[in-house]
């Protein structure tokens, strides 16, 4: 058998990202940069960006943060509130936004002003329907009867099914997909569905919260991320869908930095950092299942070909090649673990 050992693909996007404000920016804006053309940037800062005219500022912010030398392009959304008024949707088009992301209230960090009924929001989905501006998906119920391990499946039935049923010629990213159910329900889906799916759902189960690398006892709140971490069956089920070659499915890392003391905490936030080494990751992943030749496909091409943005043009090198990802990285006055710090990795970008 002979492995590859160089792999050059056309330049990545992450068509998922969290990259805060302040200081936390300016650490994590050049990892990204150094890895990817463009990123979809998520909107939930406190507080979270709602109207046009603050995507704008923000999406200075970014730009000013990216390092001389790499060109980044950041793609900006607006956060849906059950207020948001559907003329800010034609303005937030007219300024280039890209999506408009929904966030159940209450389903993660920063989500507080997220929705609370989403017929709230129809006269504002109508007119993303009609202006072509994608809707982005957190798909989990926050109902706390529900199992946390359950709330993407229970989703797609009480949430995401009517939605679809409703706004048939809406474009909606179902984002960070985590399970099964979920890959098959975009897969039956129209072409009006896509979905995202993280490095660290390909690589991991939830196994990796609650055993250390070994197998013995060690809680690991750097696994910890919403949706969380599922059995190792949904995992086989997100690596058959991202390998398969399936337009549908794209690169979003879902990269969220917090505050190393804020994740090793007694209530500790939900996030993982992977973008220092993001496409490493998902190449190791797509390696593992001896898929390399899908991984352009996924990365590079089907966000573009979904949102309607034209492909990138630059080429970037993966070689096979460990190296020692830092345990830590500056974060403004604190400190960032990123995933797989202090370990090795097999993937490097050159
Ligand atoms: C994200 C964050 O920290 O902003 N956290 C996470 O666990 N993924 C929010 C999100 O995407 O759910
Ligand atoms: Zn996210």
């Amino acid at each position: 058998m002979n492995t590859i050992d160089s792999l050059t693909l056309t330049r990545p996007d992450d068509w998922h990202l969290h990259l805060r404000d302040g200081a936390a920016l300016s650490a994590v804006v050049p990892h990204t940069a150094r890895q990817f053309a463009r990123a979809i940037v998520m909107p939930n800062l406190k507080p979270p960006v709602t109207t046009a005219a603050q995507a704008v500022a923000y999406r200075e912010r970014i730009l000013a943060a990216v390092p001389a030398g790499l060109a980044f392009e950041p793609l900006m959304t607006l956060y849906l509130t059950d207020v948001l008024a559907p003329d800010e949707i034609v303005r937030a088009k007219t300024a280039g936004v890209v999506a408009v992301k929904l966030y159940p209230a209450g389903a993660t960090t920063n989500s507080d002003a997220g929705v609370t009924d989403v017929r709230k929001t129809y006269p504002t989905l109508e007119a993303m329907q009609r202006a072509g501006l994608p809707l982005l998906v957190h798909g989990e119920v926050t109902d706390p009867a529900i199992d946390l391990f359950d709330r993407e499946k229970v989703f797609i039935d009480t949430q995401l099914i009517p939605l679809r049923r409703d706004f048939p010629e809406l474009k909606i990213v179902f984002e960070h997909i985590t399970t099964r159910e979920a890959a098959q329900y975009v897969n039956e889906a129209s072409a009006f569905t896509g979905a995202t799916i993280t490095a660290h759902h390909l690589l991991y189960n939830r196994n990796a919260i609650f055993l250390a690398a070994g197998g013995g006892a060690a809680l690991r709140p750097h696994y910890y991320c919403l949706p969380v971490l599922k059995r190792e069956e949904h995992r086989r089920a997100l690596v058959d869908a991202a390998t398969s070659g399936s337009t549908k499915f794209f690169l979003g890392t879902d990269s969220a930095p917090h505050p190393a003391q804020l994740k090793e905490h007694a209530s500790g936030c939900a996030g993982c950092y992977t973008a220092l080494s993001a496409i490493e990751l998902y190449a190791e992943a797509f390696d593992a299942v001896g898929a390399l030749d899908k991984l352009e496909g996924f990365a590079s091409f089907h966000g573009a070909d979904f949102y309607g943005l034209p492909r990138n043009t630059g080429r970037v090198t993966l070689r096979r090649e460990p190296w020692l990802v830092p345990e830590t990285l500056p974060f403004g006055d604190a400190q960032l673990k990123p995933l797989r710090g202090g370990e090795s990795m097999q993937w490097r970008l050159a």
